[in-house]
Parts: C-alpha cells; sequence; structure tokens
C-alpha cells in the first residue's frame, strides 16, 4: 500500500503549517487513515529552523486538546517536491515562493491552497492569514479556520488517494 505524503507550508513554520500539521495528524487518527497518509511541514523562510512552535500557536492548540509539543521547525525546499504528492501552501505569497522552487512545470501542479478544500472558503478569502504580528484572538481563528479546512480536505481524501496522477 503506498502512503500518500502531505506536507503543509507558510513562512516561518512555527505558527500556521505546524498547527495544519498537528490537527490533520488528529483527524487521520480518528478517520482510521494514520498509516494511509503521512503529513509534514515546512517554512519557506528558513530564520526558524529546528525551533519548537511559537508559544502563542502552541498555547491555542492545547486549550483545544492538542498536543504541540513534538514540533521543529524546517525549511522547504525543492527536494520537497519528489518527497510528497501534495503541497498545500497557507498563503499566496508561500504558493508562489513553492511554484518557484519546482524542478519541473509539471510538478508546479502539487502546490495547491490550502484553503482550497475549506468548504467556506470565497475568492476574496482563501488564505490562512499570518498571525504572527497580532494577539491571541487571531491564533483562535487561524485555529478554526484550520481544523474547518482539515475536516473538508480528509473527506477529499479518498479521491485525491486515489486519483492516477497518484
Ligand atoms: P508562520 O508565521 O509563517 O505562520 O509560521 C510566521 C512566523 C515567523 C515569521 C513570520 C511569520 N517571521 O517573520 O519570523
Amino acid at each position: 500500500m503506498t502512503v500518500y505524503r502531505i506536507a503543509v507550508v507558510c513562512l516561518g513554520n512555527i505558527c500556521r503549517s505546524p498547527t495544519a500539521q498537528v490537527v490533520l495528524e488528529h483527524r487521520l487518527e480518528q478517520a482510521g487513515l494514520a498509516g494511509r497518509v503521512e503529513v509534514a511541514s515546512a517554512g519557506t523562510g528558513g530564520w526558524h529552523a529546528g525551533e519548537p512552535m511559537d508559544p502563542r500557536a502552541a498555547v491555542a492548540l492545547r486549550d483545544a486538546g492538542y498536543d504541540p509539543t513534538r514540533h521543529r521547525a524546517r525549511t522547504f525546499t525543492a527536494d520537497w517536491f519528489a518527497e510528497h504528492d501534495l503541497l498545500l501552501a497557507m498563503d499566496a505569497s508561500n504558493h508562489a515562493d513553492m511554484v518557484d522552487l519546482a524542478p519541473t512545470v509539471q510538478q508546479r501542479a502539487q502546490v495547491r491552497l490550502f484553503r482550497d478544500f475549506d468548504p467556506e472558503a470565497t475568492a476574496d478569502d482563501d488564505q490562512v492569514p499570518d498571525p504572527w504580528y497580532g494577539g491571541p484572538d487571531g491564533f483562535r481563528l487561524v485555529l478554526t479556520m484550520i481544523e474547518r479546512t482539515v475536516d473538508g480536505l480528509v473527506q477529499r481524501l479518498p479521491d485525491l488517494i486515489d486519483s492516477p496522477s497518484h
């Protein structure tokens, strides 16, 4: 059985994408898909590589019942295209930076916006905003958005896993 590999990617890999990784892994476990789907996260910028999650993101996760302690930040590189099936960008800027690193034109298609899977996303509201400069409300908002999007993604996973390109 092949494993389907998903990477979630933001700028620093200490707030948004690690939150998405923790929530997605939790939901995969609940859905009985933990052995079939693997999740990694990275940041397009490497400043925080090796660091744990931002304490504000960790508090929001812990308050909602998740375990934020295992994360260590990594940097997104061109190798991630070969190592993963689906690469999900938190915002348009992350998306552009990732597409720039694609080794082939065809591999650009592996990059999608994370919120493509959010049933409430609209053309004007399709990104996960960076909570780094704001207060705790921003982190809670981001967590709610991520939980809703992860539910949409998990629903679509059977189709994605069985798609011919995978
Ligand atoms: P993230 O948030 O991309 O959601 O992890 C940020 C973390 C750090 C920085 C920017 C955004 N920074 O500029 O260091």
